[in-house]
């Protein structure tokens, strides 16, 4: 793992969308899975800079949420859907067809729904970059503590920590839902490359035991340990419980000279 340390969110957003940027110049068709929460808004506000100021093309990319709140309708302005028009889907020249997020409703098969999901994934070539955020409780995507190492794309139970932590985007009175479908542990370690992002004091623990804590089905996230690409981007904060912050600090530099083309 390589553990990039910011000042702070704003050099946080702009090291993200710096790195995606590079990967979509890179590679124009860029297959990257997003996700949808607070965390990444600043990055998703940059890259709608990049592409205005500086011309970054997304007419070819494709994109594949990791998660989608079950039971809202259609359209509903808290469905992640809904968020992600607004954070950046609507800013950028990027249209219906490039976008997957995978949804259904109560009366919707969810096992055909998920397995269709996967086979979309695949179809595509598979997930070039994927961007997680992370949970209080350690999770990456929606897969709550226990999730299987090697899970797939499924409907899931949030557990009450999560639904508050959700709370603060549905307006007073409206509960959050309490089910979601994500892609699984092992749908995310199958992409290509990984680049997880954490700001805040509020990540600090959780950031610590996925980065250096046992790999464990009881934090998702520590099963990226086992995979050979992942950026790991947090700010001071987030990375207060960090044992060894030299150690990443002179790691970066060393690859930074010996291994330019691992950075972004
Ligand atoms: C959202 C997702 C979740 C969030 C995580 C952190 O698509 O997959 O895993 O990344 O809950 O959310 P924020 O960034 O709102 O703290």
């Amino acid at each position: 793992m390589l553990v990039f340390i910011t000042d702070d969110y704003t050099e946080l957003s702009r090291e993200a969308a710096r790195m995606i940027a590079n990967a979509i110049r890179k590679k124009p068709d860029l297959r990257v899975g997003l996700a949808t929460g607070d965390t990444q808004r600043g990055m998703y506000r940059e890259l709608i800079r990049m592409h205005r100021e500086e011309r970054l093309d997304f007419s070819r990319v494709v994109t594949f949420n990791l998660d989608e709140y079950i039971g809202l309708p259609a359209g509903h302005p808290q469905s992640f859907r809904s968020a992600m028009h607004k954070a950046l889907f609507d800013h950028v020249n990027i249209t219906a067809s490039q976008i997957h997020i995978p949804g259904g409703t109560a009366r919707d098969n969810f096992v055909e729904i998920c397995d269709r999901y996967e086979e979309e994934i695949r179809r595509a070539g598979g997930i070039d970059l994927q961007v997680v955020g992370i949970g209080k409780d350690g999770h990456i995507g929606f897969n709550e503590p226990t999730s299987s190492l090697a899970s797939r794309t499924r409907p899931k139970t949030l557990t009450q920590q999560t639904v508050e932590d959700n709370r603060h985007n549905f307006p007073p009175g409206q509960e959050p839902p309490a089910t979601a479908i994500t892609m699984g542990i092992g749908t995310i370690l199958e992409a290509r490359r990984i680049l997880m992002l954490a700001s805040g004091a509020a990540k600090a623990k959780a950031v610590a035991l996925a980065v250096e804590g046992p790999v464990t089905a009881s934090v998702s996230a520590s099963a990226l340990q086992m995979h050979r690409d992942v950026t790991v981007l947090v700010d001071r904060e987030a990375a207060e419980n960090l044992q060894h912050k030299d150690y990443y600090r002179k790691s970066l530099e060393m690859t930074r000279k010996l291994t330019p083309n691992r950075l972004w």
